[in-house]
């Protein structure tokens, strides 16, 4: 772990990607809300959280729709990701559900397309709908498609999330070295993947997006958590945050639908944690010492 804070992470492509980011699910949900989480969204975007992370899944598209609004005028400015279902993910599913996720962030390309789901998560009874990939859709057609829609400049990047140390190694043989991360679940109360999963992506230069950071919240109970947030005139959140930022190679993406909540999260590019501070982190929150099977929301 480095004690030394980036502000953005290296690509395979080159490309460099934001370190904090701004997630969307459960926004779009509520046309009463709309107005609010394009305005949280914008409040975050000047404070230096330039990537925003949605899903065709979110709100079934509401998501996209509000991400739209909020970056139209500064579409420059903005480190633009978003998912495809893996039901999309036959080459011509995939490539409309492309389309309409450009229709909806009203933009013509997407910085970094990822493929939410991993084919192993097809045999999951809550996600039954993803049983169609195992059946039909051979990795090799989804691997080309994504290659194809990033030679179009559609998409300048792809990626995948909550893929194991195994869907990793079937994606290297289908992706020609350019999946560029894989967004999965990590933060101080699930640090499973340090056991493989992180070292694997680091072997290979791809950077790791963190989603949940605050673990949708229960996190910023913690006393431990507290007490060091204390210590530092800062908060429960700033720290999970931080933690997450003075690691190598890591993205992080928070979400919150709230502009007093943006300032703060954004807040913590700014902390600095000493090596005591995050030996104590480790102590409270220990790494694993075996191998975890992957978690994810
Ligand atoms: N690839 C995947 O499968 C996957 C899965 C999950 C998430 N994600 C992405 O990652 C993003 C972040 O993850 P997440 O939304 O699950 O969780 P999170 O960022 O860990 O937590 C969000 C929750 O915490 C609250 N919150 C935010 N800042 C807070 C603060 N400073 N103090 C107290 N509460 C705070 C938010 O409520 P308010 O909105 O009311 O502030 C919201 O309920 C998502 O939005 C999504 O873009 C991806």
């Amino acid at each position: 772990m480095k004690n030394k804070l980036i502000q953005s992470v290296v690509l395979p492509s080159g490309i460099r990607m934001p370190v904090l980011g701004q997630g969307t699910w459960r926004m779009g949900e509520s046309s009463l809300e709309h107005q609010a989480e394009v305005d949280t969204l914008r409040v975050g975007l000047d404070l230096g959280m330039t990537l925003i992370d949605t899903a065709e899944m979110y709100a079934e598209g509401g998501a996209e729709v509000v991400v739209g609004d909020a970056i139209a005028g500064r579409r420059d400015q903005v480190f633009l990701t978003t998912k495809a279902l893996p039901t999309h993910a036959r080459r011509r599913d995939l490539i409309q559900a492309c389309e309409r996720s450009l229709s909806r962030l009203q933009t013509d390309r997407i910085d970094l397309y990822l493929l939410h789901y991993p084919p192993q998560w097809r045999s999951l009874s809550s996600l039954q709908g993803l049983r169609y990939w195992r059946s039909s859709i051979p990795p090799v057609e989804v691997f080309e498609t994504l290659q194809e829609l990033r030679q179009s400049g559609k998409v300048r990047d792809f990626g995948v999330s909550n893929f194991s140390v195994k869907d990793m190694k079937l994606a290297r043989q289908y992706d020609n070295g350019l999946t560029a991360t894989n967004q999965v679940f990590y933060n101080l109360n699930h640090r499973g993947i340090e056991w493989d999963l992180l070292p694997q992506c680091r072997s290979h230069k791809i950077p790791v997006m963190a989603y949940s950071p605050l673990e949708r919240s229960p996190l910023l109970n913690n006393p431990v958590l507290q007490k060091i947030a204390s210590d530092h005139h800062a908060t429960p959140a700033q720290i999970a945050i931080a933690w997450l930022l003075h690691q190598e190679n890591i993205a992080v993406v928070t979400k919150t639908s709230r502009v007093d909540r943006v300032r703060e999260n954004s807040a913590a590019l700014d902390l600095r944690l000493s090596e005591s501070v995050l030996t104590e982190l480790d102590r409270a929150f220990p790494p694993p010492h075996s191998p975890q099977e992957l978690q994810f929301l």
